[in-house]
């Protein structure tokens, strides 16, 4: 074991179901290792159906005294794990950098973005309003909310911590209980923060974290099994589509938070550095592994060389590198198969016409890094402009007209996250609202946070997190009819 932590009892290598620490039934185990360096961290317990179905039992038991709580008894238990999460920073910084590869101060910026969900729904839970609904005869409509049951979440790589707590975050506080299956690249942050919820009271049971390499057995469990009503998840649109269709012969509730291909339209009105340090943060943060970085970047005819050279100067100071040395800018991808994975779009854009202005090469640092890359003379057949690039290249892409523009960024089948540059408040308007995307960033590509619905449309998924919203696909509705008002 190589992570050093000021609290080493937060690296935990089991399961957690129904408030124990336990090896998986079969006593396997999967490794863990470090994308920067290769290096073993840890062998982690791997589970199966057997245990999913334990943990989905013990949920069921578990939701019916905490759904009965009042909001703020659920609260107060939401908000001590917000303030352990928050004591525990850096510890969680360290084990997320080390399984994920992200900068630290990446991963610092993580663990505080993962613990605002917790403590806005801490807050939000409390405000679960229903309606009182006068009806036309000697009735009267109530409407209540209650929690829609058990809920099972399948969690990505990208982000180990914050994709978890901005769905474990709203399920507990409005009284469900959740099991959790972890990517598979990073249980450790996982399991840490399943640890810091124990140690926060939460009862047995209300959350069991299930790591393991047999997705489809974890995952089939969770998706057939009738006791969970919902399944909400992180992760790629094909994936997505695998889970809803499991889904549907037992007709539960889902969330998917999927696939992306975001365009940022920077126009000629553009302000250029404005645009320039925004398309930067959006295409690179976490070496270009978000769903809403911007895939691609469209700028208009008149301001094209002056962003490329720009834009280009910028990505020259970046540096790739191990995410613990302080001058590092941009850790490793997730695996080589991904920096792989991106090269081969490299490549299909350059043998199709492609110019590489800067990088367009595996990096030198190791398997799994991929030097920030920017490419020019990319086309709309590319590879590029089609699919999700999900690393550190930047193709950009020319047009003439606001039409070219709206059109392009809506030839594809995600609709996640879209932004615009422009200084005219009449062309924000109508390009934000001309665009098929579930979020719009205009002027700004740091759109994420707890207050907001995060979500999209199209094949980009369906539900919000995060918000008001982001309680809703927790939340059934239920309508009880008072009648005989007169008697
Ligand atoms: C994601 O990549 O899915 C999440 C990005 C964010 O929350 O900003």
């Amino acid at each position: 074991m190589t992570i050093q932590l000021k609290d080493s009892s937060l690296l935990k290598t089991q399961a957690f179901i129904d408030g124990a620490w336990v090896d998986g039934d079969k006593g396997e185990t999967f490794a863990v290792t470090d994308p920067a360096t290769g290096q073993h961290l840890a062998d982690v317990a791997s589970v199966g159906a057997d245990e999913t179905r334990r943990a989905i039992a013990a949920a069921d038991r578990a939701m019916i005294e905490w759904k009965a709580l009042p909001a703020k008894s659920r609260s107060d238990v939401l908000e001590k794990w917000h303030q352990l999460i928050v004591d525990n920073t850096e510890d969680l910084a360290v084990i997320m950098t080390a399984e994920q590869g992200k900068t630290l101060a990446e991963s610092r910026g993580e663990v505080a973005y993962g613990a605002s969900f917790v403590k806005w729904f801490a807050e939000e839970g409390k405000r679960v309003y229903g309606d009182i609904i006068p009806t036309p005869s000697d009735r009267r409509g109530v409407v209540v909310k209650q929690p829609v049951g058990v809920v099972a979440a399948i969690t990505p790589w990208n982000f180990p911590n914050a994709m978890i707590t901005r769905k474990a975050g709203p399920a507990l506080a409005v009284g469900c209980a959740i099991v959790l299956k972890p990517a598979a690249e990073t249980p450790l942050s996982a399991l840490a923060l399943v640890e810091l919820a124990n140690r926060a009271g939460l009862p047995a049971g209300l959350f069991s974290v299930l790591p393991g390499m047999d997705a489809p057995a974890i995952g089939g469990e969770m998706t057939s099994n009738p006791t969970v009503k919902k399944v909400t998840f992180t992760g790629s649109t094909p994936v997505g589509k695998l889970l809803m269709k499991q889904c549907a012969d037992t007709v539960k509730r889902t969330s998917m938070e999927l696939g992306g291909n975001a365009p940022v339209i920077i126009f000629d009105d553009a302000d250029l550095d404005l645009a320039i340090a925004g398309a930067l943060t959006a295409k690179y943060r976490n070496s270009g592994q978000t769903c809403i970085c911007a895939n691609r970047l469209l700028v208009q005819e008149g301001i094209y060389d002056a962003f490329v050279e720009k834009f280009s100067a910028a990505v020259s100071e970046f540096r790739i590198g191990n995410g613990f040395e302080a001058a590092t800018t941009h850790g490793p991808v997730i695996t080589e198969k991904a920096a792989k994975e991106i090269h081969s779009k490299v490549q299909n854009a350059v043998e199709e016409g492609a110019t590489v202005v800067i990088g367009g090469q595996p990096g030198e640092q190791g398997a799994c890094f991929y030097q920030p890359t920017v490419l020019t003379n990319v086309t709309e057949d590319m590879r590029v402009f089609r699919e999700e690039i999900f690393g550190p290249v930047a193709p950009v892409f020319k047009f003439s007209t606001e039409a070219d523009a709206i059109r392009m960024a809506n030839d594809t089948e995600f609709g996640l996250a879209a932004y615009v540059y422009t200084e005219s408040m009449g062309r924000s308007w109508r390009v934000s609202e001309a665009v098929d995307y579930g979020m719009v960033g205009v002027n700004e590509t740091a759109i994420s946070s707890e207050v907001i619905p995060f979500g999209g449309v199209k094949e980009s998924g369906q539900g919000r997190e995060g918000s008001k919203y982001g309680l809703d696909d927790y939340l059934e509705t239920k309508y009880i009819c008072f009648g005989a008002l007169q008697r």
